[in-house]
């Protein structure tokens, strides 16, 4: 029998990953290497370590991949976006409801078509990838086959996947509408085919508690608790007048997220969008419940929604990713979203530091996904989904970043001045899966 040793590789550049959150564990919250290896043995982190200690524990046939002048990073974990709104992303003019009824269900409607769907199944896991980001747990639609094109999409790519087929049997166009049966049943077979496949996990997806009936709501609050490891994902307390349209629908209900409550459909692995109003005693149940949010601040500042509390939601002990909403959020890019999560922050009176930032699209999103003892850091044995950020990518970018001292600062550039362009290479599983 023989026995070929798994495949080895190695990376060296500046590196950087967090162990902790450095909201509350600063200064030991991460791991810096000004001239670093990560050295990769079959898709997982080997080890990690300055570069003069390194080159010791490589075989001698195993170069390293030059990036020096450069910034390794783990992938950027995306909590909330929907691939099919990928069309309508930079829609004008409507705060949510309006903007649902006018952009989202239009488009949405399309994928009805299953070629339309792969179509832009592919061209979104290419564009999370030319932005650095491995991971995401996304939206499809109305329709299984949309969920099918999205993880046959991710699985060709080896990334990281959270989907679910959307349920909605109420308060919608009749072209999107399932029943509460269908709709059941639909998840379940999508379960039994794709969670647990490679990397691909299965989120039952209530779109939001106004388009299901009690009926649906009841069933997908039984379908998420059944099936060890399954996800949820919805969204709450996003926009004002749908605030005021739950209390008319729900009125027995305490507030917005108590109704996702009593349909047992918070706890471990639920995620929420947005969360923008809620009170204290629901941030306080979201976190005794292990309940996570999705932190979306283009969407919020997009469609005029308001301004997250990530402050109450700490102290609180809440979980907190961040996502990019496509197509109401207007960037794919991570790196463009915590620059608007740090201008949401100031005009409420908060600070975003950059360590911080970087925390929650990688290790604190990875966390709130409960996946961090797959993905989100470098340790050894996890994943080794890794972005090489080019901090000279613009001129603009590079002058500023000659005119700083510190890591902090330059990680703070990067965060207000980077976007695509930013990022050189993602890898996936220790695999180049792009490259500018
Ligand atoms: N609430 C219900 N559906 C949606 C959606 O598609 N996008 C956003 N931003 N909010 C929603
Ligand atoms: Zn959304």
């Amino acid at each position: 029998m023989s026995c070929t040793p798994p495949p080895l590789s190695a990376v060296r550049g500046e590196i950087l990953h967090f162990l902790s959150d450095p909201a509350v564990d600063s200064p030991d919250a991460w791991e810096h290497f000004a001239d670093g290896v990560l050295i990769i043995r079959d898709g997982h982190v080997a080890e990690l370590g300055p570069a003069a200690d390194m080159r010791a524990k490589l075989p001698s046939d195993i170069t390293p991949a030059d990036q020096r002048g450069r910034l390794i990073m783990p992938g950027f974990v995306d909590t909330h976006i929907h691939y099919a709104q990928t069309d309508i992303i930079a829609s004008y003019g409507e705060q949510l409801l309006a903007w649902l009824e006018k952009y989202t269900f239009p488009a949405e409607a399309r994928f009805a078509d299953t070629a339309h769907a792969a179509t832009v199944a592919n061209f979104f896991c290419d564009e999370l990838l030319k932005n650095g980001t491995t991971t995401a747990m996304a939206f499809a639609t109305v329709h299984a086959s949309s969920v099918d094109a999205l993880f046959g999409a991710a699985l060709k790519r080896r990334m990281r996947m959270i989907t679910g087929k959307v349920l909605m049997d109420r308060h919608c166009p009749d072209f999107l509408r399932d029943t509460a049966e269908s709709g059941d049943a639909e998840s379940r077979a999508l379960i039994e085919r794709w969670h647990g496949r490679d990397r691909l996990l299965y989120a039952v997806t209530p779109r939001f508690a106004p388009t299901s009936t009690p009926e649906q709501m009841d069933l997908a609050g039984r379908l998420y608790a059944e099936h060890p490891g399954l996800y949820l994902q919805s969204h709450v307390a996003e926009n004002r007048g749908e605030v005021e349209w739950i209390a008319q629908l729900y009125p027995e209900a305490r507030s917005y997220l108590d109704v996702y409550d009593r349909f047992g459909q918070l706890g471990e692995r639920s995620v929420y969008a947005h969360c923008i109003w809620l009170d204290r005693a629901d941030r306080e149940r979201m976190a005794a419940t292990g309940s996570a949010i999705s932190f979306c601040p283009t969407s919020n500042l997009f469609l005029g929604s308001g301004l997250f509390d990530l402050e109450q939601a700490r102290e609180l002990g809440v979980r907190v990713g961040l996502g990019t909403d496509v197509g109401a959020g207007t960037s794919f890019s991570m790196l463009q979203t915590l620059n608007e999560a740090y201008k949401v922050l100031q005009l409420n009176g908060q600070r975003l530091s950059a360590e911080r930032a970087f925390h929650l699209a990688t290790l604190g999103g990875a966390r709130s996904l409960y996946l961090d003892d797959r993905i989100g850091n470098f340790l050894p044995g996890k994943e080794a989904d890794y972005v090489v950020l080019d901090p000279q990518a613009t001129p603009l970018m590079a002058r500023r970043m000659a005119n700083t001292t510190t890591l902090a600062e330059r990680l703070f550039v990067l965060m207000m001045l980077g976007d695509d362009r930013t990022v050189a290479e993602t890898h996936v599983m220790g695999k180049m899966a792009w490259r500018r």
